[in-house]
């Protein structure tokens, strides 16, 4: 594959009960594509570990549920703790949970795994704000996860030669 073939490759991995997290992982997705990445979005229970080492980027979100990182979520990690190729991978967490300062957080114990497994955190996790157990999130969280994934994927793909296709046309998020 020739320099100018090669496209970042990133993948968003979620677990959502209600669907709150799911929408943020498919916004943060979105604003990754914006910048020519080829994104895949996809949940815990379809994820197929031995392909993760393809990516250059692994985001990871989950709901926050007993102050933590969602059972299901936890059980992933688990699993990647036996994953090969990851270290050095670039890596991103990121949640739902209540604006409280006392609720915790999920993309805490996210950003510590990642760590853990010798990912480079490519910027600080990210939390969108529910307003009840089953939502909705709050106003303006949806195109802050699209203006976040731009953000990563313009610091991502900078040295790229080859611009992203319609580079013309690319521009950040307005909202
Ligand atoms: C069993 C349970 C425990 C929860 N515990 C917390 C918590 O400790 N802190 C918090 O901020 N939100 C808590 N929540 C609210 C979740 O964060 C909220 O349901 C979630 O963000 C919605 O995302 P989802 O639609 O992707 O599941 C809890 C929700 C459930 C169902």
């Amino acid at each position: 594959m020739s320099q100018s073939d090669k496209h970042e490759r990133g993948v968003v991995i979620y677990d959502s009960k209600f669907g709150n997290t799911e929408k943020i992982a498919k916004s943060l997705a979105g604003g990754l594509r914006m910048t020519g990445m080829e994104v895949t979005c996809v949940n815990t229970n379809d994820v197929q570990t031995e392909s993760l080492k393809d990516y250059d980027l692994i985001a990871i979100g989950a709901p926050t549920q007993m102050f933590t990182a969602s059972r299901p979520m936890k059980d992933f990690l688990l699993k990647l703790k036996g994953v090969q190729g990851l270290k050095g991978k670039y890596g991103f967490a990121f949640d739902t949970k209540f604006a409280s300062r006392l609720s915790g957080s999920a993309s805490k114990y996210i950003e510590k795994t990642l760590k853990e497994l010798g990912m480079e955190i490519v910027r600080p996790r990210q939390s969108a704000i529910v307003d009840k157990t089953e939502g909705p999130l709050e106003g303006g969280e949806v195109e802050s996860f699209e203006r976040t994934g731009f953000d990563i994927g313009t610091s991502l793909t900078k040295d790229r030669e080859d611009p992203p296709p319609n580079s013309n046309e690319v521009a950040p998020p307005t909202h």
